[in-house]
């Protein structure tokens, strides 16, 4: 199936979308994303997606104003054009500042931001059974200050990943003056003695959607969490860690720099918290 995806009003096969080069996003990065799972056609909690792309809009001075159920029509519309009924997709959606007749640091005085947005087919976790644990280093988070802005300018998170992935393993957990901040693409989780804890949003995070969902479910009284500092030998000492995202969910992580985390095995809270993950997903995609 061809991918159809959307740039600037035109729905179209991905190779015909065609950005200039003097695009500020192509040129200096210039631009902000959203990341938005896609479960059997329906969008996973698009109001929040569409609160944070806001957010990462206004805090660029990006003047894209849309209300939400224009975003909503559209998101509709990209995943109708690439959905197979069972199949489940990853929407992706960047806008940059747009295109400028000449190459300025500073912002232009005319300038209309670029939309584009596409669908990637994905597998998630549905299965519990068969989610695969990842093995992390630990390493210094040595990116900016705003790390709240969800911005295409992801070098740092790039070349971190890419430092986990030379030494074998699969994420790289980030440490800022000696506490745990996230990993190189997700929010970070521990369990300590049946609590589980996650660091509260500053701005040395990214917001998750998925770590705020299971925040929530916390508070609903189905587990222990706290939304607290945690320091890197309180990481070192977890009984368990995980990672999540709206690409990867919730994910085990059961080797960190080199050890086991706790038995090396996947815990009994990853399991209930998981579980109940999906019985919220499957509850949205019934509704
Ligand atoms: N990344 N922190 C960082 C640095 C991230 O890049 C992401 C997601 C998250 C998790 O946020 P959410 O639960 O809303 O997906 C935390 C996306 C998926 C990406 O860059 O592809």
């Amino acid at each position: 199936m061809v991918s159809i995806v959307y740039l600037n009003g035109e729905f179209l096969p991905l190779a015909e979308a065609k950005v200039s080069v003097l695009d500020r996003g192509f040129l200096f990065g210039d631009g902000v994303y959203e990341v938005i799972p896609v479960y059997q056609g329906k969008a996973f909690r698009v109001r929040e997606h569409i609160q944070r792309l806001e957010r990462s809009l206004a805090a660029t001075e990006i003047s894209l104003v849309q209300k939400e159920q224009d975003w909503v029509v559209l998101f509709e519309e990209v995943i109708a054009r690439n959905s197979q009924k069972t199949q489940d997709l990853s929407l992706y959606i960047q806008v940059t500042r747009g295109v400028s007749a000449k190459r300025d640091h500073a912002f232009p005085a005319e300038v209309k931001p670029t939309l584009f947005m596409m669908a990637t087919p994905v597998v998630y976790g549905a299965d519990l059974g068969s989610v695969k644990s990842i093995r992390a280093i630990t390493l210094p988070d040595n990116r900016w200050t705003r790390c709240y802005i969800k911005s295409i300018c992801l070098l740092p998170n790039v070349l971190l990943k890419q430092a986990a992935s030379q030494q074998g393993v699969e994420d790289a957990i980030l440490i800022r003056e000696g506490y745990l901040t996230e990993s190189s693409s997700a929010n970070v989780f521990v369990v300590k003695n049946g609590v589980v804890y996650t660091p509260p949003k500053t701005d040395y995070i990214l917001g998750g959607i998925t770590r705020d969902l299971i925040v929530e479910l916390g508070e609903q009284g189905a587990f222990d969490c706290r939304e607290q500092e945690i320091s890197e030998q309180e990481l070192l000492q977890a009984d368990e860690v995980w990672v999540t995202s709206s690409t990867r969910e919730i994910i085990p992580v059961t080797e960190l720099n080199g050890k086991a985390v706790g038995n090396g095995k996947i815990g009994p809270l990853w399991y209930n918290v998981a579980k109940r993950y999906q019985a919220y997903k499957a509850e949205l995609v019934t509704r």
